[in-house]
């Protein structure tokens, strides 16, 4: 583990067992400088307990990033549960990690992920109020988070425009959007408002033809989306999508999309910087989710989470200014701007 990561970095590691349950998990908290550690708890089946521990601390970290720069009052953390989610889920496995969670004291707060659901958190809510996403809460449906996020990747678009161009209008500007899931599909509809020109594709036939039908999308497969010549490319369906391969085939201005950890390293940013492509860091234009989690946390309404979105078009356009002074890569001027927050 030393050699994989910085374990200085981080601030907690709990690797739970309740025997009774059959819970395995960990919860790691990366920081809590600017408030509660917030991260939702994924299931998953991991080989082993070093595997979630790592697969724990890279996300727990991403989202102190994640909430730094959307300047919300809270830190990163995240549980990751060792098991399968289609056999080994049960209310007193949920409940276990309810009363762990419970004895951090609000240091740490959880809520769904990969795996998870709301009716799981309502299990973990028997046990602490230190859980998001229940049953009846914005985050539970997805619909409005997922609306959130998308807008504010299609402000990350146009701030990005803003700065090639001068102007960030989306008229008549080509966008391949891949992945048309809860948040794709927001953001054709933005796009397509907005007088863009799409290209779409997605795994689920479904949804491209009801992107095709609805906002005028182009249609072009899966393994040929990436290299469509336009001028925003916007990856919203996995992580890992901008790596050695698929770079040198990228024929886009501008990257700006959904997925999290699009870069599959950090020196990935420095490759686009050098190529002249544009990159809007993942983190900074996907905060919409944990923006309205936030602002539901702190019993804030809908529109104010929506006027907080907004900001992330500002915050971009001061990563970019970072970036062009110590002419460093996006990617890296955001994490730059991310621990001078830390540190200050
Ligand atoms: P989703 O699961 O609703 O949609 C993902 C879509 O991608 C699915 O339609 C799937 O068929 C498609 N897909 C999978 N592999 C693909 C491939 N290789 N090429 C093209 N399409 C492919 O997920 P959702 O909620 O729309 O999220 C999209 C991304 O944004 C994910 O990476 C997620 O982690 C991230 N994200 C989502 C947030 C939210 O509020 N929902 C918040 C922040 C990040």
């Amino acid at each position: 583990l030393r050699s994989l990561m910085n374990l200085e970095d981080y601030e907690r590691l709990e690797v739970i067992q309740d025997v009774k349950s059959g819970l395995t998990a960990v919860i790691a908290i990366h920081n809590t400088k600017l408030g509660p550690a917030l991260g939702g708890c994924r299931m998953w089946k991991y080989l082993s307990v070093e595997d979630a521990i790592i697969d724990a601390f890279r996300l727990a970290r991403g989202m102190t990033y994640k909430s730094a720069m959307a300047e919300l009052p809270l830190g990163g953390g995240k549980a990751v549960i060792i098991g399968d989610p289609g056999k080994d889920k049960s209310e007193p496995l949920f409940r276990a990690l309810g009363r762990f969670i419970n004895r951090l004291h609000g240091e740490y707060i959880t809520g769904m992920d990969v795996g998870t659901t709301s009716a799981d958190m309502d299990w973990v809510y028997k046990e602490t109020p230190y859980v998001t996403d229940i049953t009846g809460s914005l985050g539970a449906s997805g619909t409005f988070t997922a609306d959130m996020t998308a807008y504010g990747v299609y402000l990350g678009m146009k701030a990005s425009l803003k700065k090639l161009d001068g102007s960030d209008s989306l008229s008549g500007k080509v966008v391949a959007v891949q992945g048309l899931g809860k948040v794709g599909m927001f953001l054709c509809r933005y796009l397509a408002l907005a007088g863009a020109k799409l290209i779409v594709a997605d795994l689920n036939e479904e949804l491209v033809q009801k992107a095709v039908m609805h906002y005028g999308a182009k249609a072009t497969p899966v393994k040929d989306i990436a290299q469509e010549l336009c001028d925003i490319y916007s990856p919203c369906a996995l992580g890992g999508i901008i790596n050695d391969t698929s770079i040198p085939q990228l024929q886009c201005r501008i990257i700006a999309g959904a997925a999290n950890n699009q870069l599959a390293e950090e020196r990935h940013g420095d490759v686009l910087h050098s190529r002249g492509i544009l990159y809007a860091p993942d983190y900074v234009v996907n905060a919409g989710g944990i923006i309205v989690t936030a602002a539901e946390l702190n019993g804030n309404s809908p529109s104010y989470a929506r006027s907080r979105v907004e900001r992330i078009y500002g915050t971009l356009m001061n990563v970019f200014a970072w970036s062009d002074k110590f002419g460093i890569s996006a990617a890296r001027a955001a994490n730059q701007l991310t621990e001078k927050l830390l540190s200050e």
